[in-house]
């Protein structure tokens, strides 16, 4: 693992950034993997403006998700939505392939079946993901075990008050479920972004680095990884030190 802890969110936002920018433009048939939530916002912003001024082109991309919610696709919390609102809708030019997990309530089995074999036809060479205040990631929820294969969660109740507060949404409106990549294909992106901001990150972050590796805190199985980034800012970090 290699950690950057840089200034502040638009620091860590650039350094992610650049990193997908390098994998685009260097690649043949890049496939980048994304996660949704506060944290990428500011990288979504920044992928919209690069594509707006001809400085980022998708259309050699498959762009991925690392989840999707239980729930119908126009939810205003669905993953389909967001990458809509965020990204697909604001780009010039669209990415190759946008691949996204089926969230519909009935056909929760289908879907998994049919994203492995996506995740088997498209070899990610970028899986971002984001740190939940209680160490998860994607929604491998502390407890869960570190051979995870893209299955159904069940968020915490820490989870869906991100997403409550997120999405300005009552709790009997929250989704509480999810389709989510497991650590099994995360780690077989070639490289995995975790990223992270702010004060409320610092426990997290400092049980992932400081802690021993548990399944109480999933990210702590990230950290003795070669292909694993983690970047941070001082909020975060402030308890490593
Ligand atoms: C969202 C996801 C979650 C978030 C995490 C952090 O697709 O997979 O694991 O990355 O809950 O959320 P934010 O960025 O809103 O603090």
């Amino acid at each position: 693992m290699k950690l950057f802890i840089v200034e502040n969110y638009d620091e860590m936002t650039k350094l992610t950034y650049d990193i997908i920018e390098k994998v685009v433009k260097s690649k043949e048939n890049p496939v980048i993997s994304m996660t949704t939530g506060g944290t990428p916002e500011g990288l979504f912003e920044m992928m919209v403006n690069e594509d707006n001024k001809d400085n980022l082109d998708l259309s050699n991309t498959v762009v991925m998700n690392l989840d999707e919610y239980i729930g119908p696709k126009d939810a205003p919390y669905s993953v389909n939505r967001y990458m809509n609102e965020r990204l697909y809708n604001k780009l010039k030019k669209q990415p190759k392939e946008k691949l996204l997990i089926n969230g519909d309530p009935d056909k929760i089995e289908e879907s998994i079946e049919e994203y492995k074999k996506l995740l088997d036809q498209n070899k990610r060479d970028i899986q971002i993901l984001g740190l939940g205040t209680n160490g998860h990631i994607g929604a491998n929820e502390p407890g869960t075990k570190f051979d995870s294969s893209i299955f159904l969660a069940h968020h915490e109740d820490s989870t869906i008050e991100s997403t409550m507060k997120q999405y300005n949404i009552e709790r009997s409106e929250a989704p509480d479920k999810m389709i989510t990549l497991g650590f099994k294909e995360i780690l077989e992106a070639e490289q995995v972004i975790l990223m992270a901001s702010g004060k409320s990150k610092a426990e997290a972050i400092s049980k992932t680095i400081k802690g021993e590796i548990t399944e109480e805190v999933p990210a702590s199985y990230l950290k003795d990884k070669d292909n694993v980034i983690i970047i941070i800012d001082q909020e975060a970090a402030s308890l490593l030190f």
